[in-house]
């Protein structure tokens, strides 16, 4: 399915809430209000950036990244859905599911007490999928997935968050302390974090599961933490590609890796979410500076 025309889209605009081209003319929603401005593709309902009002920006969106309209874009909130990293039975599959590749529909726009809120969707084969998005001194993003067919589905999901970070060997993630977690760097060996925080001296690539408690990203050098809030999803993702990966990423820069790390927040392996007919299942998340 194409993308909404921008002039299809136009109608949808609000006072703070634009619909105008963005890299490379695709679709994308602007949001600029006395609170925050934030930037939102059609191409996999991708939100590439976040800016509270007289902050730096929240969201890393790389350099390199490609937006072509085919691609998933490197940076922002790729939404990866129905599944997470490989397909569970499909080796041919793309990694991550399916639908930050495709471009969304949007449904709504509304103005709300927080800011103006965008809504989109988008239809697999046995599931519908939602994103509302609201822009304010937070960004909020609820995940509606729902079960069309006759039969119980099963879904992994990642709200595959990109964090700013003014540099990455000083940055420390709370929150995460004595969870379990697959290592992606050793065969998705379950583990258990110890009692310190996270730091980052190398690639990391881990799936902590049954997390439901507040994650928060301090950074010393930008003199900010971003507190990671969700509801809704048991599993939070920690990576970064470090100096090697990302030099074999052809849309990352070779030092873009210390500019950032990803907290996503999902539903992974042991959190995935079986939907029975009919049924739904919301995930929230919330990104606040502090
Ligand atoms: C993370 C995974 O969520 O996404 C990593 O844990 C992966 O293993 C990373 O490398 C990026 O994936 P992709 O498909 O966007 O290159």
């Amino acid at each position: 399915m194409m993308s909404q025309a921008l002039d299809e889209l136009a109608r949808h605009a609000l006072p703070g809430l634009a619909f105008t081209p963005g890299r490379h003319q695709l679709p994308a929603a602007q949001f600029h209000t006395d609170q925050a401005d934030a930037r939102l593709y059609l191409h996999g309902a991708t939100v590439t950036d976040y800016q509270p009002a007289g902050q730096k920006p929240v969201l890393f969106t790389s350099r390199a990244a490609y937006f072509d309209g085919k691609k998933a874009i490197r940076g922002g909130i790729p939404v990866c859905f129905p599944w997470f990293s490989t397909h569970p039975t499909d080796p041919d599959a793309p990694a991550h599911g399916l639908v930050r590749t495709k471009p969304w529909q949007v449904t709504a726009t509304t103005q709300t007490p927080q800011g103006p809120r965008l809504e989109l969707a988008t239809n697999l084969e046995h599931l519908h999928a939602a994103i509302h998005l609201t822009v304010g001194s937070a960004l909020q993003l609820r995940f509606i997935a729902s079960n069309k067919t006759t039969t119980p589905q099963r879904f992994e999901l990642a709200l595959h968050t990109y964090l700013c970070v003014g540099n990455i060997h000083q940055a420390r993630i709370t929150g995460l302390e004595h969870a379990d977690y697959l290592d992606n760097l050793d065969h998705r060996a379950r583990k258990t974090q110890d009692a310190d925080p996270i730091t980052f001296t190398s690639e990391l690539d881990r799936v902590y599961l049954d997390t439901q408690q507040d994650v928060t990203l301090h950074d010393p050098t930008w003199n900010r933490r971003i507190v990671v809030q969700q509801t809704g999803a048991g599993s939070t993702v920690v990576w970064n590609p470090w100096i090697d990966k990302s030099k074999r990423m052809a849309d990352l820069g070779d030092e873009e890796y210390e500019h950032f790390c990803c907290i996503e927040t999902g539903c992974i392996a042991d959190n995935a979410i079986t939907l029975e007919p009919g049924q739904s299942h919301t995930v929230d998340l919330t990104l606040q500076t502090k």
